[in-house]
Parts: structure tokens; C-alpha cells; sequence
């Protein structure tokens, strides 16, 4: 993977997704997630780990002692992202995710994917089923909130172990509280969380002002991260918060952290997985860093807009 140049990298991660997500998107063509340019970046992210994570359990926790790979996206979206006009489309994370892994020839043994929204929810299940029907798969029309527990004790009834490899993409922090996302992270495996630096930064403002709002805020940040997020004295300092405590959970020790620019608002991409793993972690982190950082910002938009035109050209146009 890291002989091709990032241009060639690139090609190859917008063609997978564009084709993808042209074919999903003929079931059920309304029912989308919006993405903004930067929702890509945001994907190559989560698949370049599933590089690094299928193959390594595979090989040593699966082929070794049995184990089952899961994938779980707690915030799955309905499997296809649209550009705002509606005419370029994307995979999700959680359809890309599969995707991803079985083009690696080390298929997750099952996916769990919970979106609150009942009709993405519902277009999630047809497109899952139109191209995963030999892979077991559930989806949880829900607020993650409300089934995380569940989901748990499915993981861990199963006969055999299972590690997981877990998203979570909130769109800000709606839905992402440390009730919900707290038994998930216990699971034996990695996880991923979308976390919005300045997001935070303002909650914790608007939590400390004097009007009417501010107790709930401070209610909502207090639960999210626990002590302490008051005496925070700059944005980082509250990712660094919310961090150390994720870290604390056994097998979340390692942590990787990927930027990603938006309209000078940037996010992170932060990644947890079980000590001894730092290095590779790095690596994620470094190389991501370094691909996605060759984008321009610029020239992002430019850039989708040629490879969907190529996809049009392969395929004829989508209309
Ligand atoms: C940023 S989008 C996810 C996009 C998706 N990960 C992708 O890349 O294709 C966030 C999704 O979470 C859903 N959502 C919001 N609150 C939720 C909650 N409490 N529990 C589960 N899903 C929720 C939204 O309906 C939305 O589809």
C-alpha cells in the first residue's frame, strides 16, 4: 500500500467509494446521508485501520484461536453519502467498511450498525442485504443509548471470542454520550471516534456563561468527559480529557489522532486500540496524515468532481 504515490492512493480509495456507492445508491435513491468534501477523508481514515486490523486478527486471533471479527458502526447513516446537489454519490462508512474487508479476503463475521433515524435505518437493512446476504448482520433502529448494553451481550454470547472493530461518527455530539459509548469501548478490540475539537470547546463555553442554557451543558460535558473539563484553558485540552479517560478503559491504551480540516474548523479522527499496539497506531497515524494531508484543501471539491466524472464516463451518467 505505501509504494503507491498519494495521487494513485487517492484514485483508487474515491473510484472504490464512487462506484460503491452509484450501485447502493439505486436502492432506495432518496434516502442518503449528506457528505461535505471532507466526509471522504473521514472514510479513507476508518478503512485504512480496517488495513492494518482485519489482517492482524485474522491471522492471530482468528485463524490462531477461533475468534469472530465483528464490525459495529454505532452511527451507521442509511449506507450512501450524497453530495448536497444529489448527484455524486459515496458509500458510508459502514458499507464501505465490509466492502473494504472483503476485498482484503478477511471478511468481518458479522456487523451490528445502529441509526437512530428509522427510514435510513431501514434503507441501511436493504442495502447491507443486496450485497453482504451471506454475512450475518443486524440493524438497530435506535438511539445508541438505548442498545449499546444490548449489543454487548450479543458480542458476548456468542460461542466463540469475538474482537470488534467499532465506529462512531456523531455528526457534533448528537447521540454521543459516555452512557452510550462507554460499554462498546469495553469490548475486546479497536474503535474509532469522529471527535469535533471546536464542537466541545463551545459546549464547555456556552457551559460556563451565565444564562439559561448553561446547566445543561455542563450537565452534557460532565457526563461526556468527566471532572475537570471546567479548568480546561483551550480546545485541545478537553480532546486531551475525553482521550485520557477513553484511555483508562483496558485494551484502549494505544491512541492514534488524525486532523481533518474543515472550512478552518477541524476534527479528528481518533483511534483507540489495546497497548502493545502504539506503533502500528503511529503508522496509521503518520501515513493517513500524510495522504489525506496531500489533498489540498482547495482542490478537494476539484478532485471529487473529476473521479465522479470518470465514474459517469465508465458508467454512464446517473441521472
Ligand atoms: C455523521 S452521520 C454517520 C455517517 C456514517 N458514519 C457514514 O460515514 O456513512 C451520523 C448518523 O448518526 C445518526 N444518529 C444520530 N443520533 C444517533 C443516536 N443517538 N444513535 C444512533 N444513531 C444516531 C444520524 O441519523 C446520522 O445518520
Amino acid at each position: 500500500m505505501s509504494k503507491k504515490t498519494d495521487e494513485e492512493f487517492l484514485h483508487e480509495n474515491l473510484q472504490l467509494y464512487i462506484e460503491n456507492g452509484k450501485t447502493l445508491s439505486q436502492i432506495d435513491p432518496e434516502i442518503v446521508n449528506e457528505y461535505g468534501n471532507h466526509s471522504v477523508l473521514k472514510l479513507i481514515c476508518m478503512h485504512y485501520w480496517i488495513g492494518f486490523f482485519c489482517p492482524i486478527c485474522y491471522k492471530n486471533l482468528k485463524e490462531k484461536y477461533g475468534y469472530n471479527l465483528a464490525y459495529i458502526d454505532t452511527m451507521a447513516g442509511a449506507g450512501v453519502t450524497a453530495n448536497r446537489e444529489g448527484n455524486n454519490f459515496f458509500c458510508g462508512s459502514c458499507t464501505g467498511a465490509i466492502i473494504r474487508s472483503n476485498n482484503l479476503g478477511k471478511p468481518f463475521d458479522f456487523i451490528l450498525a445502529v441509526e437512530s433515524d428509522k427510514t435510513r435505518g431501514e434503507t441501511l437493512v436493504k442495502r447491507l442485504s443486496s450485497i453482504f446476504s451471506s454475512q450475518l448482520f443486524q440493524v438497530y433502529s435506535d438511539s445508541l443509548e438505548n442498545v449499546s448494553d444490548e449489543i454487548v451481550r450479543f458480542v458476548n454470547s456468542q460461542k466463540q471470542k469475538t474482537v470488534s472493530y467499532i465506529v462512531i461518527d456523531p455528526e457534533g455530539f448528537e447521540g454521543l454520550t459516555w452512557k452510550a459509548i462507554f460499554p462498546l469501548l469495553t469490548c475486546k478490540g479497536d474503535a474509532m471516534i469522529t471527535w469535533f475539537e471546536d464542537g466541545a470547546w463551545r459546549i464547555k463555553q456556552a457551559a460556563v456563561q451565565d444564562h439559561r442554557t448553561a446547566e445543561g451543558q455542563a450537565r452534557m460535558i460532565e457526563e461526556l468527559l468527566g471532572p475537570g473539563w471546567r479548568t480546561a484553558s483551550n480546545p485541545n485540552e478537553l480532546t486531551d480529557l475525553f482521550i485520557q479517560r477513553v484511555r483508562r478503559i483496558p485494551g484502549k491504551e494505544a491512541v492514534g489522532k488524525v486532523k481533518i480540516s474543515q472550512n478552518g474548523s477541524p476534527y479528528y479522527m481518533l483511534l483507540f486500540s489495546m497497548a502493545g499496539n502504539e506503533s502500528i497506531v503511529k503508522k496509521w497515524e503518520n501515513e493517513v496524515s500524510r495522504r489525506i494531508g496531500s489533498v489540498d484543501r482547495d482542490d478537494l471539491s476539484t478532485l471529487l468532481e473529476v473521479e465522479s466524472g470518470r465514474q459517469k464516463t465508465l458508467f454512464g451518467s446517473f441521472k
